[in-house]
C-alpha cells in the first residue's frame, strides 16, 4: 500500500477524508497535531522526511478568519510557512502534495462571472494573504495540487450551518448578510474530490483547481435553505432578515463575489460541482439527530 500523510485530520475536511473511500492502493497515515505542529514549520520538513510517505495531504490550516487579523504571525506560520516546508520536502521526496486553498485569495470585485483559476489574486484579509502565500510556496513543488474551495460546511467542526442551527434555536429572528455571494461546499464531497485527484496524480494533471458546491447564493439564501431543510425535520425556524455587509461589521473584510468556477476540474477530470440539496439534507439530518 502507498501511504498518504494526512495533516489536519481533526478538521471538517480531515474528518471527511478519514471517512471517505480511498483510491485503491492508497491508505491514510494520520499526522498527529502534537507531533506535526504546523505552527512550528521549521520542524516539519525533517518530520515528514523521516515518515517517508508516498504523498502528503494538507487539510490543516488556520481558519479563524476574523481572529487572524489579530494573530497574523501565527496564521502566517500555519498557512504559509508550514505549506512551504511541505512543498520543500515533497519536492525532495518527489511525491505529490495535495493542498487546499480558498476563495478569499480574491478581492471579490469581479463582476458578471465567477473566478477562474488564473484570475489575479488580491486578498483582502490576513487569512486570505497567508493562504495566498501558502499557494505560491506549494507551487514550487513539481507534483502539487492546489484545490481552492469556499464556504465549507459539515456536521462536524465550526461552520455557518452549525451556527445557524444553534442561533435559530434561541431566536425568533436572525439577520444575515445578503450581498456576499458564494458556493457552499460540503466537506465530504470536497474530500471525495481530493481523493480522486490523488488517484489522478501524474505529471500532466498537477496544478491549481477550483472545486465548490453546485449552487451559488448569498449567506442569507443559504440560511433560508438550511432552515427550510431543518423545518422538514420539525425544527422551528426563525425569520431570516437580509442585511448588507456594512450592517454586520467583522474584523476581516470578505469578498463580495466568492463564486469559484469549477469548469477546469470538469474539463480535465470529469469532476462536477456537487448537488446542493442532497449534501445539505445529509448534514442537517445528522446534526438534528445529534441534538435531539
Ligand atoms: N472552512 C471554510 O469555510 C473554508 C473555505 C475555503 C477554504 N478552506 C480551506 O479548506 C481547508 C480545510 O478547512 P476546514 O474547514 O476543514 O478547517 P478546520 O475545520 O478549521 O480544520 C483545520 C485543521 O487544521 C488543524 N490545525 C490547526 N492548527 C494547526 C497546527 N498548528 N498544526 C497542525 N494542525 C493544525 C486543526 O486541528 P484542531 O482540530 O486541533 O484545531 C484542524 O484539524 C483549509 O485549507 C482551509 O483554509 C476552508
Amino acid at each position: 500500500m502507498r501511504r498518504a500523510l494526512l495533516l489536519g485530520s481533526t478538521g471538517q475536511l480531515g474528518t471527511s477524508l478519514l471517512r471517505a473511500r480511498w483510491p485503491q492502493g492508497w491508505e491514510p497515515v494520520v499526522a498527529p497535531l502534537d507531533v506535526y505542529d504546523m505552527a512550528l514549520p521549521e520542524r516539519l520538513e525533517g518530520q515528514v522526511a523521516e515518515a517517508r510517505p508516498d504523498a502528503v495531504l494538507n487539510a490543516a490550516a488556520y481558519t479563524a478568519v476574523d481572529k487572524a487579523e489579530s494573530e497574523p504571525e501565527l496564521a502566517e506560520r500555519i498557512n504559509a510557512a508550514a505549506p512551504a516546508a511541505l512543498a520543500r520536502v515533497a519536492a525532495k521526496l518527489c511525491i505529490p502534495l495535495l493542498h487546499v486553498s480558498t476563495d478569499y485569495v480574491f478581492d471579490g470585485e469581479l463582476e458578471g462571472r465567477e473566478y477562474k483559476e488564473d484570475d489575479p489574486v488580491a486578498p483582502l484579509s490576513v487569512y486570505g494573504r497567508t493562504k495566498e502565500s501558502g499557494e505560491r510556496a506549494v507551487r514550487t513543488a513539481p507534483k502539487h495540487f492546489i484545490i481552492r474551495t469556499s464556504w465549507v460546511y459539515s456536521a462536524t467542526g465550526a461552520n455557518f450551518l452549525k451556527t445557524m442551527l444553534r442561533l435559530g434555536r434561541d431566536r425568533a429572528e436572525l439577520r444575515v448578510v445578503s450581498d456576499q455571494l458564494g458556493r457552499p461546499t460540503e466537506a465530504f464531497e470536497l474530500a471525495r474530490v481530493m481523493l480522486s485527484l490523488l488517484s489522478f496524480a501524474k505529471d500532466d494533471a498537477y496544478g491549481t483547481y477550483h472545486y465548490a458546491g453546485g449552487k451559488a447564493l448569498s449567506w442569507h439564501a443559504f440560511a433560508e435553505a438550511i432552515f427550510a431543510c431543518a423545518a422538514r425535520h420539525g425544527y422551528r425556524a426563525p425569520r431570516v432578515v437580509p442585511i448588507a455587509t456594512h450592517e454586520y461589521p467583522t474584523a476581516a473584510v470578505r469578498p463580495k463575489n466568492s463564486r469559484l468556477d469549477g469548469s477546469k476540474l470538469l474539463a480535465r477530470f470529469g469532476i462536477k460541482q456537487h448537488d446542493f440539496d442532497g449534501p445539505l439534507e445529509r448534514c442537517v439530518t445528522e446534526l438534528l439527530k445529534e441534538q435531539s
